[in-house]
């Protein structure tokens, strides 16, 4: 087992790792975020040497991630900052629900100046289950967080790592959740062992202040994440610039086309001062830029992780007025 020094920090925020059901056979109709993340813990045998011997938990939210909220993502980023700011800190865990833990991820890959491990680690099977994948997962977290030279935002999930940037959920019931797409896991932890595809991803560099802007901002931008599809119209858009949104990100359809109603009234709203983005609805790949274009793509990002870099720039841009 490879181990750094320093201790290791669990921060529980709930999820199906920590969620139980009445029937140990019922594994989706559990209530998500029910056991204490110490209770979590004690239950996964050799977790404390595989954190190198100092491990410590604390409980940041109890929730099912489909409600995850800002000010979670406040208290969690600020904590995170906290943690890796101390030399005694080998690295970070969060427990996390499945359902939004892309997003978390990427908020935080997008905030954080990561020079040490901040791993997410998860489960698709609540903790009463017959057979729990939440113990095996957050044991690999915490090797993963105690490897020397781990750095930045991951997730480990079914053995498998990913990177805050490319993991997305793409299975609502197996076990085996999650993908990085085209990109390929960063890497596996095998029998308390990582194995890395190519090397550690480069560390993440927030935007200046992005860290400050979370923490000083009680009332976030609203952006809204639509779909192009077919029959789609421009009314909803008009709606919302109506309601006053501040930003939108269309998952458009193929390379970036948009059913022309919905288009030209994302024109207006950008005209009109709405941030608009365009990432694709596809489940590979990104959109591929070409002349003529008027709306801005989103730079590869899938609509949810565009939706957080865009609402992070707006964040920025209010606190610099
Ligand atoms: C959640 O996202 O909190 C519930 C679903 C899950 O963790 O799998």
């Amino acid at each position: 087992m490879q181990v750094g020094t320093g201790k290791i920090v669990v921060l529980g925020t709930g999820g199906t790792i920590a969620g139980t059901a009445t029937e140990a056979g019922d594994n989706i109709g559990y209530t998500a975020g029910q056991v204490g993340i110490g209770q979590l813990l004690e239950a996964i045998p050799g977790l404390e040497q595989a954190a190198g011997g100092r491990i410590e938990a604390e409980q940041i939210a109890q929730i099912d991630s489909k409600d995850m909220e800002f000010a979670v993502w406040r208290q969690l980023s600020h904590r995170c900052a906290q943690l890796l700011a101390d030399p005694d800190v080998r690295g970070v865990v969060v427990t996390h629900g499945t359902d939004t833990l892309e997003e978390t991820a990427w908020f935080l890959d997008s905030v954080l100046a990561a020079d040490r491990p901040v791993v997410l680690a998860c489960a698709m099977r609540p903790a009463s289950a017959m057979v729990p994948d939440g113990p095996q997962n957050l044991l690999d977290a915490v090797v993963l967080a105690a490897t020397p030279g781990a750095r930045g935002v991951m997730t480990v999930v079914a053995g498998t790592i990913h990177t805050a940037r490319h993991v997305q959920k793409v299975h609502p019931y197996k076990v085996d959740a999650f993908s990085s797409g085209e990109a390929g896991p960063l890497g596996w932890v095998e029998e308390g062992t990582v194995r890395l595809a190519s090397g550690w991803p480069a560390p993440s560099v927030p935007k200046p202040g992005a860290l400050r802007h979370v923490a000083d901002t009680f009332v976030w931008p609203r952006v809204e994440v639509l779909t192009s599809h077919v029959g789609a119209d421009g009314r909803i858009v008009d709606l919302m610039v109506r309601e006053g949104v501040d930003g939108i990100v269309v998952a458009a359809t193929g390379n970036g086309t948009l059913h022309h109603a919905l288009g030209s009234a994302l024109e207006r709203a950008h005209a009109s001062g709405v941030e608009v983005r365009v990432a694709t609805r596809c489940a590979l790949g990104r959109v591929l830029p070409k002349p003529g274009d008027t709306l801005p793509h989103s730079e590869g990002l899938s609509p949810v992780k565009a939706r957080i870099t865009l609402l992070l720039e707006l964040l920025a841009r209010a606190r610099q007025r």
